[in-house]
């Protein structure tokens, strides 16, 4: 029980130290009376591989969180359809300063590793490292219960593909520059954001503005 314990408090202490020196991001209510046309939107929409350094400002941060998953109704569903409103998806924001959690019900980012793991992203494709701010769609697999492993792995990726064309409508309707990748480094990623064998980091997108 004592060793329970200890260990219990030692993993406390880890998830702690790994966000220390970080501080949750308010993010702004969602402007939705912003962008192109649906049409417009659509008909713009592309994939960029080289981005500006610049910062993206807070309510673009914001307004791209929401349009990505968002929750867009009173009984807490989101922007994005997920199989049996099962809900298995997570979007992860790596920056700069560090890795964060988008927390949608809190309309915030929450720390949940500091430092930059935007090359975890990138991986090989080096260019894209250049984006401010990585989305990182995470599916985890358990929250579909009753269901064969294939299945489970399979209704994942169809909701992470939902959420990441989420990103590129937004994009294209707002003048951002994204693009949808499967190349990451997972191993490290999933150490890096803590993630249980069942979250599965399905697809990220680099976003920023255009250089
Ligand atoms: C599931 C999926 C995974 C992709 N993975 C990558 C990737 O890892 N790196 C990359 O540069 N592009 C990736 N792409 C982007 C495609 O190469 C791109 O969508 C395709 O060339 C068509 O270009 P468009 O998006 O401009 O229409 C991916 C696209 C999809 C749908």
């Amino acid at each position: 029980m004592k060793k329970l314990l200890i260990i219990a408090m030692m993993l406390l202490i880890t998830t702690v130290a790994g966000a220390q020196g970080l501080k949750s991001i308010k993010l702004n209510e969602p402007n939705k009376n912003r962008g192109a046309s649906v049409m417009k939107a659509l008909n713009d929409r592309h994939s960029t591989r080289e981005f500006s350094t610049k910062k993206l400002s807070l309510q673009d941060l914001s307004d791209l969180l929401w349009a990505t998953n968002g929750i867009n109704r009173p009984d807490g569903k989101r922007t994005a359809a997920t199989a049996r409103n099962n809900q298995d998806i997570d979007v992860y924001a790596i920056m700069e300063e560090g890795a964060y959690f988008y927390d949608a019900k809190k309309n915030e980012l929450t720390p949940v590793a500091e430092g930059d793991y935007r090359a975890l992203i990138a991986d090989r494709q080096v260019s894209v490292q250049d984006a401010p701010v990585s989305l990182l769609i995470v599916s985890d697999i358990s929250r579909f219960t009753g269901l064969d492993i294939e299945t489970q792995k399979q209704w994942g990726a169809l909701d992470a593909g939902i959420v990441s064309q989420n990103v590129m409508i937004f994009a294209a309707g707002c003048g951002l520059a994204t693009v949808p990748r499967v190349y990451m480094n997972k191993d490290e990623l999933k150490k890096v954001l803590k993630l249980t064998e069942t979250q599965i980091p399905m697809i990220n997108n680099p976003v920023g503005y255009k250089r």
